[in-house]
């Protein structure tokens, strides 16, 4: 099945040879092709080019892409969009004055979210679930990593890896899953920790890589969830089994999780709202890209990762969701771009960057996904008719996307 987009008025992230992230002063190069064509054949990108250059294909599907912008679709590397119900009363209870972190004191927050988890069976699981991924397809996501972390048993933990198992094989979106039981301490271990980490290590660790469930491990490193050396245990256990670190570091409290994340090689460091220097420093020339999650310092009101110093230290910057029930109750990547320039001051072209093929390399699968080059997934993005690609994080409250395409497949 060839399907051939024409006319489009700016086709962007063109990269002819894979690079697999931007960092530092290359995060503020696009590259584009104006008035340009692109060729679909099944789930690939077959071709590309400006529209005078365009051969006569034999095609299936036709697109008119006049006065639209088309570009790869989003890669959300930081989610946690299995979980059961919802937190609003906590919501409301935090307009009211309470903190996140007094209401997680209290056994709200992530102990909230597992006593419910644990309450729901995992086909009920799937159904929630499921319609929070259909969202974030129509709303331009292509590949998603999503965590476990609201278990905090092994069989609770088990439960949502099958329930993200089976999202993958019944959706077209490509999907990471990453292993997280350390996301809080059970109120039972709250004061003894250890025997929970050691059913962490010794229990749901080599049952997850035993069963193939996840590809990642994650920790939340953080005062009054694990500390350093309770983080680098787990990290060490999940290597041993070949599961790579990408872990939850300086949301709240800059603690040292950065430079652990760098000596065990992460994939990714996530959050890093508090930074210090020697954070910035300790990232730079390494194979570990720092993501900001930026519609979780907006709805906890909490500061924005500080995207100009890094970018200016010449590090790279990946954009994620962090969709869950606390935090970020939004999948929305077109918001976290948005909210990326507004916020964070990055400009258009450094956080298209940042959402695509620095977001693809957070997850692993930058070979395959994040730009448009010859061979990669046909997961593509069309917009509405709009007067640049400015437009997508300046009209930022608007609907802007008119097509989406992934796996070869129109979604919207
Ligand atoms: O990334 N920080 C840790 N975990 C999630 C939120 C968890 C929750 O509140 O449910 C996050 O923000
Ligand atoms: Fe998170």
């Amino acid at each position: 099945m060839r399907t051939l987009i024409l006319n489009i008025k700016e086709l962007l992230q063109v990269r002819e040879s894979n690079i697999d992230k931007v960092s530092g002063t290359a995060m503020a190069e696009l590259p584009s092709i104006k008035n340009a064509y692109l060729l679909l054949e099944d789930d690939k990108i077959k071709s590309f080019g400006a529209m005078e250059t365009c051969p006569n294909f034999e095609i299936d599907n036709t697109i008119d892409a006049s006065g639209k912008i088309v570009l790869p679709t989003w890669c959300d590397s930081h989610t946690h969009i299995v979980y059961a119900g919802n937190r609003e009363q906590e919501f409301v209870d935090r307009i009211n004055g309470l903190t996140y972190e007094e209401i997680a004191r209290r056994g709200g927050g992530i102990l909230n979210s597992a006593k419910k988890l644990q309450a729901t069976s995992e086909e009920e699981l799937y159904n929630q679930s499921k319609s929070r991924l259909e969202e974030v397809m129509q709303l331009g996501t292509g590949a998603v990593e999503i965590k476990s972390g609201y278990g905090l048993t092994v069989a609770d933990e088990l439960k949502m890896l099958r329930v993200i198992k089976k999202l993958r094989a019944d959706y077209p979106i490509t999907i990471k899953a990453t292993f997280l039981g350390a996301h809080a301490f059970p109120e039972e271990f709250r004061n003894n920790h250890q025997p929970y980490i050691d059913s962490i290590i010794n229990e749901m660790i080599p049952k997850v890589a035993q069963e193939k469930l996840a590809e990642y491990i994650d920790v939340f490193c953080e005062s009054g969830y694990f500390s350093v050396e309770e983080t680098e245990a787990i990290l060490k256990a999940g290597l041993a089994h070949g599961l790579l670190p990408k872990i939850h570091v300086n949301q709240f409290n800059a603690i040292g999780g950065v430079g652990l994340g760098v000596k065990y090689n992460a994939l990714s460091v996530d959050h890093l709202e508090v930074m210090n220097p020697e954070d910035i420093e300790v990232l730079k020339n390494t194979k570990t890209m720092p993501v900001a999650l930026p519609s979780c310092s907006y709805f906890l009101s909490i500061p924005y990762t500080p995207a100009r110093e890094m970018i200016k230290a010449g590090l790279p910057l990946a954009l994620a969701t962090d969709f869950n029930p606390g935090s970020t109750p939004s999948g929305n990547m077109n918001f976290v771009v948005a909210t990326a320039c507004i916020k964070m001051k990055m400009t258009p072209e450094e956080a298209i960057n940042a959402a695509t093929i620095n977001g693809a390399y957070a997850m692993g699968i930058a070979q395959t996904h994040g730009s448009i080059t010859v061979g990669k997934k046909a997961n593509i993005i069309i917009t509405k008719e709009i007067p640049s690609f400015y437009q997508l994080p300046y009209a930022f409250g608007s609907h802007l996307i008119d097509q989406v395409i992934i796996d070869g497949k129109v979604i919207t």
